[in-house]
């Protein structure tokens, strides 16, 4: 089994769709949760779901190779980031060599960086003016989106689309490919 941690510190939409895609694969498993924020609706998905769950915080994740040791200790294979909105410490990146992929709302390399996130990006796009966006998966590296892309799709924007009506087609877009774009990529991956 190649055993997932999902990261997400949002409401964990994203999550939720994957953990539904893999239920009863007999390849993958997700086998852990991880948050940096208490309030995160992910913690809900994972209890209701029975998927054990990690914490961190600063310390733990930033400041010391805690979370890499506990990471391993569970043998974790390999990592996806779902509206996990702090920047991945290198120690981690250094023990997941190609094995950490991040989802980000906008078409990279545009409307990436720090700061870039959730709602910031669907009212920047709509700001510019776009007439399309889209959601980028990617490797995630020790810099802010700017790993190699893996998968990219895109939508339409029309003149009365807000921020919000935005944000609605790209969670469409995103649970529809990622679960899958995850499986197509973990089907050519040997531990
Ligand atoms: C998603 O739209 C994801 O692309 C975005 O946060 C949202 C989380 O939604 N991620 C970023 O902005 C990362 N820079 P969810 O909690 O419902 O899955």
């Amino acid at each position: 089994m190649i055993k997932l941690a999902i990261f997400a510190s949002g409401a964990g939409s994203n999550a939720a769709k994957i953990i539904e895609h893999f239920k009863n694969s007999s390849t993958v498993v997700i086998d852990l949760i991880v948050s940096n924020k208490k309030e995160a609706g992910v913690w809900g998905i994972a209890a209701a779901n029975q998927i054990d769950t990690l914490y961190i915080n600063r310390e733990s994740f930033i400041e010391s190779d805690a979370c890499v040791k506990q990471l391993q200790a569970r043998s974790i294979d390999f990592i996806v980031l779902a509206g996990f909105l702090w920047k991945v410490p290198e120690s981690l990146i250094h023990a997941y060599p190609g094995k950490i992929i991040n989802i980000h709302p906008a078409l990279l390399p545009k409307y990436g960086g720090k700061g870039m996130y959730g709602m910031h990006v669907h009212e920047a796009v709509i700001a510019a003016g776009e007439k399309e966006s889209g959601i980028t998966i990617h490797y995630v590296d020790a810099h802010y989106d700017e790993g190699d892309i893996i998968f990219q799709a895109k939508c339409t924007i029309e003149p009365t689309d807000t921020p919000a009506s935005l944000a609605a087609k790209i969670h469409v877009l995103e649970h529809a490919h990622f679960p899958v774009v995850i499986e197509s990529l973990l089907s050519g991956f040997s531990m």
